[in-house]
């Protein structure tokens, strides 16, 4: 059975107390992850230690990014085995943020998808339409083609393989994608899956919404059969907003 899995991706926000603050009450009002439903937190890197530490097993740590290199002379950079090694279980790779950005391109999204996969973390990998593709009618195939890079994978390590649709005009903006659109879109990726790996593998990958995502919307959104829970970004920034959309995931 797949897995309900709400996670906060607090960006590059957050000085080390408020940080340490926030963490502390996600903990305290969080419930013991399950095999069925699992939150996950992506602060900034820099905490990752520290919140591994102070972690009592309600919720799960992981990575907004790192380098799809084992080791080397990168200077400034993480490895998904340093990520792993201090403790942490996931991380992000294909989010709008670092697609456009910082121009990261399939054979980077490949590589770095590959590497976490290598060291043993599990992969939320995020893709999502522009606005201008959706009124131009084309992203349907955008969304396919982003799908398809998962091609190279076997069916062992799409177990290890969440995706995130994540329309990229409903990010930080305030407008959500309503639950028919982002149905819709659940629905295509799911089938995605299935043909790529069959209806099995299909079934048991976790598609999450992110975008806008809010308590006051969360609940509509997950109540869409082929949508499992949410990244969250802006609304995970505060405990009682990220703890309202957690308790809305059932
Ligand atoms: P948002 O961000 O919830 O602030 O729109 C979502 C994300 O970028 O993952």
């Amino acid at each position: 059975m797949r897995k309900k899995i709400v996670a906060g991706n607090w960006k590059m926000n957050m000085l080390k107390d408020e940080a340490k603050k926030l963490f502390s009450e996600i903990l305290s009002m969080s419930m013991e992850s399950s095999d069925h439903k699992i939150t996950v937190v992506f602060p900034p890197s820099i905490y990752l230690a520290d919140f591994v530490r102070q972690n009592n097993g309600k919720v799960m740590l992981g990575a907004q990014n790192f380098h799809f290199s084992n080791k080397g002379a990168y200077t400034g950079e993480l490895s998904a085995g340093q990520i792993k090694s201090i403790g942490c279980d996931f991380v992000l790779v294909g989010h709008s943020e670092r697609r456009t950005l910082f121009m990261e391109d399939d054979q980077v999204l490949l590589l770095k998808i590959k590497s976490a996969l290598e060291s043993d973390l599990q992969v939320i990998y995020c893709c999502g339409e522009s606005l201008e593709e959706r009124e131009q009618g084309i992203y349907i195939n955008k969304i396919r083609n982003q799908i398809s890079l998962l091609k190279t994978f076997s069916t062992e390590e799409m177990m290890a393989i969440s995706i995130a649709y994540e329309p990229i005009w409903a990010i930080g903006t305030g407008k959500t994608a309503s639950p028919q659109q982002a149905a819709e879109m659940h629905d295509l990726i799911r089938a995605e899956v299935s043909v790529l790996f069959g209806a099995e593998t299909s079934e048991n990958t976790s598609i999450l919404y992110g975008g806008s995502c809010s308590p006051t919307n969360a609940h509509e959104l997950f109540k869409c059969n082929n949508i499992d829970g949410g990244l969250i970004g802006g609304a995970s920034l505060e405990a009682n907003s990220f703890h309202a959309i957690i308790s809305a995931c059932q």
